[in-house]
């Protein structure tokens, strides 16, 4: 959990005053099948109900991944070296920085993420507990463009995106914003990626589905933001939380679906739903590690180590722009 600790480190507000959500909620409606983008997710509580799903059990991912980091950081630490810049956009909680930065002394750690009272309360716990490093914390919404000028001109920017991030964009998305990420990071620049495997679809099912119902919750907690944020009057009560692997597509898909026939209001403006009508809200893709190099190298990188579990659930990249 992430502690709210007073201690010195930048902060630079880079969201839109007035936020697209509304905007994006709006056009997202007016598309079949209804859709709002995941990052809209992540208000305070849902950043919290995030952090409860990765101590579900069903929800192999985090504890995998933080397995690797825990495992191969000397191994980062030896093919990133000392005092870069370290850049994790999405950062979260930012537990997961925290295994690297002893094996990496980077110069500056800059968290970003488009949950701003999270990001902070963050940021300031790795200020408090790594008195040496310098924090820079950036509430972004990083799919648009981001400044951050303030990184020194010869300082080496070495990209960490962990948590399967990347598999909430369409693949061809998801090439371009890596793309995006080699450019921050200029050529000889480093990216360590935290990537889900594809596997047996019952474990993908049950990580989506946990039994205690932490990602129903994340997942319907999306319309109290809108009703709190938008003046909708979404009846949480008549929606479902449905998530599923999509083999075609290779993606978990979660949707919310409507149990009845019902007509919502957000903000003067009203939209009918059937039973059985979705609102997608998320798509998780999952890839196996040549699928995944293929798309990095799209992107313009390199690929210079893969380290994955015995169980081959999840893999973990570092990259370099060629
Ligand atoms: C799946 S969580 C992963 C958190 C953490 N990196 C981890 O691995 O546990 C996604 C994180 O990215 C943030 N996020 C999602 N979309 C974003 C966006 N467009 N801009 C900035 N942050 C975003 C969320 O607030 C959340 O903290």
């Amino acid at each position: 959990m992430v502690k709210a600790v007073t201690a010195d480190y930048r902060y630079y507000n880079e969201l839109p005053e007035r936020g697209d959500f509304y905007r994006e909620v709006i056009a997202g409606f007016s598309q079949h099948p209804r859709r709002i983008p995941p990052k809209y997710f992540y208000d305070e509580e849902g950043s919290r109900l995030f952090e409860s799903i990765c101590e579900q059990p069903e929800y192999y991912p985090t504890r995998t991944e933080i397995a690797l980091l825990e495992r191969y950081a000397g191994e980062v630490g030896a093919l990133v070296g000392s005092g870069c810049y370290l850049v994790e956009p999405g950062s979260g909680s930012c537990e997961k920085a925290r295994l690297l930065l002893d094996a990496l002394r980077p110069a500056a750690y800059v968290p970003m993420d488009i949950s701003c009272e999270h990001l902070r309360a963050a940021a300031a716990g790795i200020a408090a507990d790594y008195p040496w490093l310098d924090v820079h914390a950036v509430c972004a919404d990083i799919t648009r463009e981001v400044s951050l000028s303030f990184i020194p001109e010869q300082a080496k920017p070495v990209m960490f995106y962990p948590g399967s991030s990347i598999g909430n964009f369409d693949p061809d998305d998801a090439v371009e914003f890596l793309a995006c990420l080699a450019q921050i990071a200029g050529p000889g620049g480093g990216l360590l990626i935290g990537v889900d495997l594809k596997k047996d679809h019952a474990i993908l099912h049950d990580a989506y589905n946990d039994a205690s119902g932490v990602t129903a919750a994340f997942n319907l907690n999306l319309l109290q933001r809108v009703n709190r944020e938008l003046q909708a009057d979404f009846n949480i009560d008549a929606f479902e939380h449905f998530a599923a692997y999509n083999s075609v597509a290779g993606r978990v898909e979660m949707h919310l679906i409507s149990t009845r026939k019902q007509t919502v209001n957000i903000d003067g403006h009203r939209f009918a739903f059937n039973a059985g009508d979705s609102i997608h809200t998320e798509n998780s893709y999952k890839y196996t590690q040549d699928e995944f190099c293929v798309l990095a190298q799209q992107a313009g990188f390199a690929s210079c180590a893969v380290w994955t579990d015995a169980d081959r659930l999840f893999s973990l990249h570092f990259l370099r722009v060629r």
